[in-house]
């Protein structure tokens, strides 16, 4: 059973800031949007070990729409788990594998099974310690856990072969996925192949995404998505792009050597 995070959750109906505002006052709400995020998801922790569903939040008119049933069941294609990103990433023995917020999915698809050495990344304290507490309880043999966000990672430059960003990028600034991704690359070595996504504007569901995930407390931030490529290609190869979900899945690779931070 899928449990502790119907991760795949969504939110927003455009942008938080306005535009033209400056970047300290961009900074700054990404630390109240990092706050939120960190919150809402330390929420669904507790909500899990108090029995309660996080969806029945949502108003009810929302869930008995006709696209929520798809919708929901299509979001077992959008997270680590889903078959196409083990095989994209193809994990070997001697493969370190970074999950950047990584939520509880060593506990749901025990990516701990895959040939590589896991190590998990997240903002949320509560869902890191229960997967530490997982750990322990099944004896599960990983690389680490972090409390972290993506814009620093504790990790030293090249130390990972495969990484998977996946629905983390829809809470943050263009700004904010820019120095996350920089931190990204810096820690993966050359040619690494990564998964990751970010809210795909043309697909049905966008919208029902969006409300449920503000309905979860979990806002999403509209940024472009010429925005987000001409980023990502400035240090990564785009393989693929699946945009038959209602994520855009980037299939990408580590490109050329950029000078690393100290
Ligand atoms: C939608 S869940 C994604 C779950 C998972 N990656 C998957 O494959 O399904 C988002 C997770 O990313 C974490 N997260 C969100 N923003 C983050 C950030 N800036 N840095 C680190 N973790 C973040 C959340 O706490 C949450 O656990």
């Amino acid at each position: 059973m899928v449990i502790l995070v119907s991760c795949k959750s969504w939110l927003t109906s455009g942008e938080i800031w306005p535009r033209g505002k400056g970047n300290s006052e961009m900074k700054h709400n990404m630390t109240e949007q990092l706050k939120r995020i960190r919150k809402a998801y330390d929420l669904i922790v507790e909500q899990y070990h108090e029995g309660i569903d996080p969806f029945d939040k949502i108003p009810s008119e929302l869930r008995s729409s006709p696209d929520f049933k798809t919708f929901q069941e299509s979001t077992g294609q959008i997270n680590c788990g889903a078959a196409d990103v083990r095989e994209y990433l193809e994990p070997k023995p001697e493969m370190r594998f970074l999950d950047a917020g990584c939520s509880a999915n060593l506990f749901n698809y025990r990516l701990d099974k895959w040939p590589s050495t896991y190590y998990g990344v997240d903002i949320s304290p509560s869902l890191i310690k229960a997967m530490e507490r997982f750990v322990v309880r099944e004896d599960v043999s990983i690389g680490g856990l972090w409390v972290r966000d993506l814009s620093k990672l504790p990790f030293k430059d090249n130390f990972f072969h495969i990484a998977s960003v996946i629905g983390v990028f829809e809470y943050c600034t263009l700004e904010y996925i820019n120095i996350a991704l920089f931190e990204l690359h810096r820690v993966l070595k050359p040619q690494s192949r990564v998964v990751l996504d970010i809210p795909n504007e043309k697909h049905p569901h966008y919208h029902l995404m969006l409300k449920v995930e503000e309905e979860l407390g979990r806002p999403h931030i509209a940024f472009s998505r010429l925005g987000f490529d001409k980023i990502l290609q400035s240090l990564f190869h785009i393989r693929r792009i699946d945009s038959s979900q209602v994520m855009l899945k980037y299939f990408v690779e580590t490109a050329k050597q950029i000078s690393k931070k100290s």
